[in-house]
């Protein structure tokens, strides 16, 4: 199945349809919701701010008209009379005034914004681990990493900077627009002519820079995913030496960024020159022709520099739209990818079985499988089986034969494609799918603990245990030997993914959280590393303990753990061949399980003792 959402880092940013801008905008601005309040009070004292400061020129300009002929000692304003000292009393003022609501608004805006970022995070990540097992099969991690954060962030951008900006510059081309119409309409007129063409040479070189900067960013992304990848398998990379072919990946990933950038400077900076270009071009325009003006006696001077300054404002917003637009058009993008995870299926997790008996016992009918990103090679096919109340069963099988898989579907990691998995007889699609995790335990074949304490990694099993729980579950684990003779104790910090522990050591951790766990059913997918005789014993003691008084399924590399079960299913390619005790499959001597027995074990292994 190929899935719509799929999309590699490196395609453009899709454009968005008038529907979908409208559908992100109203998305995003759902967070805003519970924050009205505060946000009308920032938007309240952003309109005092930009009205100073859009005020300025006209009062700078009053200034000029008194000062320069040297007529009039006082300044007419509102029907008042001031003097000059007054007036300049009068101007600090307002400039303190707009300075501290400026601070007001932006302190606002931040903590709607934060508080918003952080209920979208949640949220997101909420979202996340909820999503079924085939989804993070087809995902990176990196990839979804960067939707919480590089993706979260600019839409976070977008909330405090551009968002305020917008308003602010609007603010100050209606104002600017209002004061210069008013003063002149023929200088008006001429000032006007000339900005549209402006605009849409600016609107068409914004777009080109919009794309190549969605381009540089993903190739970015890209990059960071080496990083990730060659992390997280570091001993690999070191083992093979292959440090300079890592880094040669993320150099050739880098570079494609380079030229994806520089060319996106180049058109950045042309599009800065061309918007400084038209504005200093616009300014020698209005002195000229606002000369002419002043020189007949239409406006005074004052008024002409006023004129100016607005037109600065008008000129600086309008060059700083395409921009604040870009700027949007990304974060409605950053929202489109986000709200594509939001639209994946989330598990159903109900809960309302909580009360609800915990089951013993799994059948499988005929049941087939084909894991979603492999759909053309089923994992499984035609897989009956059945394991009864306290029974304990093997899975036996060469490598890739469908063991593991089997148990992720006991665990309901993925769904069966035809046939039915049943729990004490029901089938599992009318079963709440946490009360069948609840049910059922594992210590898997490779055991990744968080990189915590020891102790938080036990208690995972159980999180409200008591430190007297996780100590006796270590116990039975056999693991409290070895615990406690790290200096730390139970507070030793495994390090990410368990690696500072020991194999073993790990899988003792495993086992303690299982016995936390206390499930009715419980799988265990052994290591096929071997371990010394010792450790061995002390594991399979361990296991031994936890196996007692529950269903097992052991999917077992070691004769003598498969020798002590009820009954052996064996796998092949995906397919249960045979099945029956140890004893009744090794009677036949060309049963495949005997093959496997003396191939694995050796001769003796079939020799009936
Ligand atoms: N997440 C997955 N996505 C796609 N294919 C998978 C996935 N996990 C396993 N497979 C494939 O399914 C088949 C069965 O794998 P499975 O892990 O069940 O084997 P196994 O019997 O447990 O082997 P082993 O003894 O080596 O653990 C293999 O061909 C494997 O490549
Ligand atoms: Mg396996």
């Amino acid at each position: 199945m190929a899935r719509r959402h799929r999309r590699g880092n490196a395609e453009a940013m899709p454009r968005l349809s008038r529907a979908e801008r409208k559908r992100e905008t109203k998305f995003l601005l759902s967070f805003l919701a519970p924050y009205r309040g505060r946000l009308t009070l920032a938007l309240f004292v952003m309109l005092v701010s930009s009205g100073i400061s859009v005020s300025f020129p006209a009062l700078l300009g009053q200034v000029v008209d008194v000062v320069l002929p040297g007529t009039d000692e006082f300044i007419a304003l509102l029907g008042f009379k001031f003097s000059l000292m007054e007036f300049a009393a009068l101007i600090g003022a307002l400039l303190l005034l707009q300075s501290l609501t400026r601070y007001v608004t932006s302190v606002s805006l931040a903590t709607v914004s934060e508080n918003v970022l952080a209920s979208l995070r949640t949220k997101l990540f909420a979202h996340l681990v909820q999503l079924p097992m085939d989804f993070f099969g087809e995902r990176r991690v990196g990839e979804l990493a960067s939707r919480l954060t590089a993706d979260l962030t600019l839409i976070q951008d977008t909330f405090t900077f551009t968002v305020l900006e917008i308003m602010r510059q609007s603010i100050f081309l209606i104002g600017g627009l209002i004061f210069i119409t008013s003063m002149s309409l023929e200088l008006t007129g001429f000032v006007l002519l000339s900005v549209p063409l402006v605009v849409v040479i600016a609107l068409v070189l914004g777009r080109y820079i919009r794309r190549y900067s969605t381009k540089t960013q993903d190739a970015l992304a890209e990059a960071a995913t080496v990083v990730e990848e060659s992390l997280q398998a570091i001993t690999s990379v070191k083992s093979y030496s292959n440090e300079s072919h890592e880094v040669a990946r993320y150099g050739e990933a880098v570079q494609r960024g380079v030229s994806l950038a520089i060319t996106g400077a180049k058109l950045r900076s042309a599009f800065v020159s061309f918007i400084i270009f038209a504005l200093f071009a616009g300014i020698a325009g209005v002195v000229w022709y606002g000369g002419t003006l002043v020189a007949a006696g239409t406006i005074s001077l004052g008024e002409l520099m006023s004129y100016l300054m607005y037109a600065i404002f008008i000129g600086g917003a309008l060059g700083s739209f395409a921009d604040l637009y870009g700027q949007i058009q990304r974060s409605l993008g950053a929202s489109v990818r986000v709200r594509e995870l939001l639209d994946e299926v989330p598990e159903q997790l109900d809960g309302s079985s909580g009360g609800s008996e915990l089951f013993q016992s799994v059948t499988a009918d005929n049941i087939s499988f084909a894991y979603p990103s492999r759909k053309d090679a089923p994992a499984l096919i035609d897989v009956s089986l059945s394991v009864d109340a306290g029974e304990r069963v093997a899975f036996v099988g060469a490598s890739g034969a469908g063991k593991s898989t089997m148990a992720a579907l006991i665990q309901a990691f993925y769904r069966v494609d035809s046939g039915r998995l049943l729990f004490d007889g029901r089938d599992s699609r009318d079963v709440d799918i946490a009360l069948v995790r609840r049910c059922v335990g594992i210590v898997p074949q490779d055991i990744a603990l968080f990189g915590g304490s020891i102790a938080a990694n036990i208690r995972y099993g159980k999180l409200d245990a008591s430190d007297d729980e996780v100590r006796e579950a270590a116990r039975l684990a056999n693991a409290l030997e070895f615990i406690e003779d790290f200096p730390e104790g139970m507070a030793t910090v495994v390090g990410e993914r368990g690696r500072k522990l020991s194999g073993g050591q790990r899988q003792r951790i495993a086992i303690a959280r299982a016995i936390l766990k206390n499930p009715p059913i419980l799988i265990l997918d052994e290591a096929t590393s071997s371990l010394d005789a010792q450790t061995e014993a002390l594991i399979q003691q361990a296991m031994e303990r936890l196996m007692e008084r529950r269903t097992t399924i052991i999917i077992a590399h070691r004769l003598s753990t498969i020798r002590l079960c009820d009954r052996i299913y064996v796998f092949e390619k995906g397919r249960i061949v045979e099945s029956g005790s140890h004893e009744a499959l090794i009677a036949d001597s060309e049963s495949y399980y005997a093959k496997l027995c003396r191939l694995q074990f050796g001769p003796e292994a079939t020799q009936t003792s």
